[in-house]
């Protein structure tokens, strides 16, 4: 009996693992996905071609990493999903910390997702209002950090368009309009407490900027979870749509829109344009599309390397579906191939951003260091193992360190308003000794 199942096991998953081929892309492949994706990040970085760009390349107005002289109390607001944070963070120089000293969530009721754009920011508002009463806050206006995890058309480091709404939400009014102007408005009706000046962060940048604060050469951030991105710090010459030549500017890639024009045709499976035409967005943020297809909980737990079989089988039967052996097998290797897939496009993508700025550096060897988080990178079994070894196959003259950010969003957002106020503070100080060089000429 048992040999028959073993034999009927190694025949079926033969088979399904024809049907499995397509998922797996040689070296060679991801080269050649890899050299699209740097053509597609020059278009997006373009005066002249942003506009028709898969892949947009948007400014993000933060021109420097933490160098550690960084201090002060600052609030952080995170909204990116269902859940609303508000965050009271402290950035101690002497003792190069930074502290959350206290946090709080607030849920967002689904009928204010699809409400109007007024209520969602009055309900952020008071939530604030809330945390800064419990906190003894109010009589202080504290700088904040904004981490709004959706796509925005940056214009300055305070003020963000929204592009378009994703994950859920549907406020009207909003599209289109400076997230940073509604936000302060909200806060002005209520007129029970004010904010300092506040930054913009995607959580890509907040993910970076939270591990520079503790590895001064972290220059990417990169999150592989519900959806996935990245930044990095480009030289500003090659930004062509912001103004100034001199020193680097962070870059939230977008990369989850590759191929959105097509350029990944020919390595898309049947599979993967059945999840796109059956997704809420069909034709938007394919590359994100084939990372992350799943219940991320489900499929580490079936690629655990003892208990996988066992898990498949319990999650087979949770979802109330009939299964033997052979089934609880091929769903494993089906996984297997999804995830290391996944691994090795998301290593493709990263080796094009650390190549490009080895060379935007003329240097030989790069050695940098990425932030990441996510729930994909932080809790899959061997996703993580999978990526850097091919990214060192990818981008053999990088050396590339990984640090697992330790709430980017949050301590993040707070990191980039203090690295803003550092640069504002030394370019005051420049502007006044420029003043008294110029009285003592006269
Ligand atoms: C989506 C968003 C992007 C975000 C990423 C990870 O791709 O468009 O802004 O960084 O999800 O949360």
């Amino acid at each position: 009996m048992l040999s028959w199942i073993v034999s009927k096991a190694a025949l079926v998953c033969y088979l399904v693992g024809k049907y499995l081929e397509p998922f797996s892309l040689s070296l060679e492949k991801l080269q050649e996905v890899s050299a699209q994706l740097q053509k597609d990040m020059t278009r997006g970085l373009g005066k002249h071609t942003h506009h028709r760009a898969s892949v947009k390349m948007l400014p993000t107005f933060v021109r420097a990493t933490p160098d550690g002289t960084e201090k002060g109390d600052f609030l952080a607001l995170d909204l990116g999903g269902t859940n609303f944070r508000v965050l009271h963070v402290r950035v101690m120089e002497e003792e190069q910390k930074v502290l959350k000293m206290d946090s709080q969530i607030c849920a967002i009721p689904r009928e204010i997702m699809l409400g109007t754009g007024e209520q969602l920011f009055d309900h952020i508002a008071e939530c604030l209002s809330e945390f800064l009463d419990s906190q003894k806050l109010k009589r202080q206006t504290l700088p904040l950090g904004f981490t709004f995890s959706f796509p925005c058309e940056q214009k300055e480091i305070d003020k963000s368009i929204l592009i378009r709404w994703t994950k859920g939400f549907n406020c009207s009014g909003v599209e289109g309009e400076d997230v940073v102007k509604l936000l302060k408005e909200a806060i002005h009706r209520r007129g029970d407490y004010d904010i300092g000046s506040v930054a913009m962060v995607n959580d890509t940048v907040g993910t970076m900027m939270s591990c520079g604060y503790w590895d001064r050469s972290c220059e990417i951030g990169m999150i592989i979870g519900t959806g996935t991105n990245a930044c990095y710090m480009e030289e500003m010459k090659n930004v062509k749509r912001v103004e100034g030549e001199d020193g680097r500017m962070c870059i939230n890639t977008e990369w989850g829109g590759f191929g959105d024009d097509g350029s990944l045709g020919d390595i898309l499976t049947e599979f993967d344009k059945v999840v796109d035409k059956t997704s809420i967005n069909p034709g938007v943020h394919i590359f994100e599309k084939m990372i992350r297809k799943f219940e991320t909980r489900f499929i580490s737990e079936i690629e655990e390397p003892d208990s996988g079989l066992e898990n498949a089988q319990q999650i087979l039967t949770k979802l109330n579906l009939k299964w033997d052996l052979v089934d609880a097998r091929v769903v494993r290797l089906v996984c297997d191939t999804i995830s290391s897939r996944s691994a090795r496009l998301c290593a493709a993508a990263l080796a094009t951003i650390a190549n490009r700025i080895r060379l935007n550096r003329g240097l030989d060897y790069l050695k940098t260091t990425v932030g990441v988080d996510g729930t994909v990178y932080r809790k899959h079994p061997n996703f993580s193992e999978e990526l850097q070894a091919a990214v060192r196959l990818l981008a053999p003259k990088c050396d590339i360190k990984f640090l697992v950010s330790e709430d980017g969003s949050g301590k993040g957002a707070a990191m980039v308003t203090a690295v803003a106020q550092r640069l504002a503070l030394q370019s005051r100080l420049l502007e006044d000794s420029d003043g008294e060089e110029n009285g003592e000429d006269e």
